[in-house]
């Protein structure tokens, strides 16, 4: 039980003494850690498949460990066909009025937002997310009320695709994303042309983000969105740019795989950021690295442009074949 759905829940509990709080035991366990009001006086103790008649509606509890904490388990309320599916089917960003994601434009005013909740809350445990999906599989649903963002009540399998795909490290477009890290500029302008080469190859929405000024969470979305992903970073203290080291321990962290990705160093008098970024995604699962790693001097040279050149063509080659 995470505080802040049980901050909620606590104003509820503390303002009607009647109210009873349904859970399983680890739930009430987490609420006695974190809280000091008397639980055990409004504990209803539920397990995984129990059901819980309160009239009209009967509901029915439904474990989904690690999405994203221990004891998550949702609700069904198998009266109205209502999925209360706690962190699942969340989103960032605050509700302006509209309560359904059939009143607003989920898709260009909200996705960008769910897939970045999706993959920085939960998308370590997409194995955990497809054992709730495998679940769901077997219940109608008329409606999906998360404890995060808009309630799904109309083209609810469109939103379960985009969660089946980050579920299973899907990639979402078959494109690049490119993020650099650069002081002085000089990888930003390698990644630059590397860019146009590839645009100049007809490949369509690359995305590129300097990790400096982006926050880790919005390149930890992208990189679930994307199938082939560009590193670039500049040597920084005999390591990789501390923002770049971030993102890609992040996304180690988070469990990304399977992808496509190319590597570009820099440095001035010993290059190592190269060597290092590929050392951390090779410890990530089903990562492809391109052989073509371009490691820069200071800044590029004519002479390297043929490299830049053989790295678009790896790319979009690989672009190709996935
Ligand atoms: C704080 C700091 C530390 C650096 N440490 C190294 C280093 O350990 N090894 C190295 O070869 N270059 C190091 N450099 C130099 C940069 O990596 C190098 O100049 C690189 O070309 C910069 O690329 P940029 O123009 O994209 O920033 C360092 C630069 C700065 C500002």
């Amino acid at each position: 039980m995470e505080p802040d759905h049980c901050g909620t829940m606590c104003e509820l509990v503390l303002r009607y003494p009647e109210v009873k709080i349904v859970g399983n035991a680890k739930t009430f366990a987490m609420i006695r850690q974190f809280f000091n009001f008397d639980i055990d006086s409004r504990a209803v103790t539920v397990n995984e498949s129990e059901t819980l008649c309160t009239g009209k509606h009967t509901l029915k509890f439904i474990m989904a460990p690690m999405i994203h904490w221990p004891e998550t388990m949702v609700t069904y309320d198998t009266t109205d066909k209502i999925l209360f599916s706690g962190d699942a089917f969340g989103t960032f960003g605050a509700m302006n009025g509209n309560i359904f994601a059939d009143e607003v434009d989920f898709e260009h005013e909200w996705l960008k937002d769910a897939r970045r909740y999706y993959t920085n809350i939960v998308g370590k445990y997409g194995p955990q997310v497809q054992t709730l999906l495998k679940k769901a599989q077997n219940i109608e649903i008329n409606m999906i009320c998360s404890l995060h963002g808009p309630v799904w009540r109309t083209n609810i399998e469109w939103f379960i695709d985009k969660y089946q795909k980050w579920s299973t490290y899907t990639p979402e477009e078959n494109s690049v994303m490119i993020a650099y890290a650069s002081v002085y500029g000089n990888t930003e302008n390698a990644v630059n042309i590397l860019a146009l080469k590839l645009a100049d190859a007809g490949v369509k929405r690359i995305a590129m983000y300097d990790v400096s000024v982006t926050h880790p969470s919005e390149i930890v979305a992208e990189a679930f969105r994307y199938s082939h992903l560009v590193f670039a970073s500049t040597t920084y203290n005999t390591g990789i740019f501390c923002n770049m080291e971030t993102v890609l321990l992040d996304l180690k962290a988070h469990n990304l795989q399977n992808r496509t990705v190319a590597i570009i160093e820099n440095g001035t008098w010993a290059p190592t950021s190269g060597k290092l970024m590929r050392g951390i995604i090779s410890e990530m699962k089903d990562m492809r690295i391109l052989d073509n790693t371009v490691s820069i001097k200071s800044s590029l040279k004519e002479n390297q442009i043929e490299e830049l050149d053989a790295l678009a063509a790896a790319i979009v080659e690989s672009l190709k074949t996935s």
